[in-house]
């Protein structure tokens, strides 16, 4: 019986992320992670999806994939938000294009279990401002050659928290903020999920501003 369970034990999968993701807009990168846990690269469990506001496309996606979703609008407080949260099993959050400041007491309550996705290579092209649109057109301002997508940890400093994942991608002559956008959400779909899976195999190590991640080769 104790040979079996250890048998057992050899096959017990670490913990399970129990996800929500917040969206605000269309969620290409919630459809990205949602088809890696699909097809088995991500091993994790889409608990609820969180809008900022009702009536976006994520939210019909939700409803198609029979995932929970609450909308914690503008004025709503937090409480109901961790509540439902909690009520859900979430112990993981993905920020995927969502548009509202975390509250403290969410960032506090998930602290290091907070992950975002920025359209560029932090800490460049980052902060109050940079979202969209604007962010590649700084970069095609700044006439820097490479951009990329930054999968970090949410911390209180917008897009400051400590690095998990970057993958670069070239900026071509002739590129426009829109090119440019698809080039680098592109990378995001595959970057978001992989970032995610070191999380559920407990690989990513934070000290201070920086993680370090078991066996990791970057490509
Ligand atoms: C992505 O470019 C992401 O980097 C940024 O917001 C956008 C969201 O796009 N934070 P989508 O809603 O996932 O399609």
């Amino acid at each position: 019986m104790e040979a079996e369970f250890r048998k057992l034990g050899d096959y017990i999968r670490l913990p399970m992320l129990h996800l929500a993701i917040f969206v605000s807009g269309t969620g290409s990168n919630f459809r990205a992670i949602h088809n890696a846990v699909l097809n088995g690269t991500l091993d994790a469990r889409l608990a609820l999806v969180v809008a900022s506001k009702p009536g976006i496309k994520a939210l019909d996606y939700a409803a198609e994939c029979g995932i929970p979703a609450y909308v914690h609008s503008k004025s709503a407080s937090v409480a109901p938000l961790l509540e439902t949260l909690e009520g859900h099993s979430v112990n993981f959050i993905a920020l995927a294009g969502y548009m509202r400041l975390i509250e403290p007491e969410i960032i506090q309550r998930y602290r290091n279990n907070i992950l975002n996705i920025h359209p560029a290579l932090l800490p460049s092209f980052g902060g109050k401002g940079m979202y969209g649109k604007h962010v590649h057109e700084a970069v095609l301002a700044s006439g820097a050659k490479l951009s990329g997508a930054t999968v970090h940890v949410v911390n209180e400093e917008f897009d400051r928290g400590p690095i998990v994942l970057q993958r670069a991608v070239p900026v071509m002559d002739g590129d426009t903020e829109d090119t440019l956008a698809a080039r680098v959400l592109t990378v995001e779909h595959a970057l978001y999920p992989e970032a995610l899976q070191l999380f559920a195999e407990e690989r990513v190590d934070i000290t201070g501003n920086r993680t370090r991640i078991t066996n990791y080769t970057p490509t």
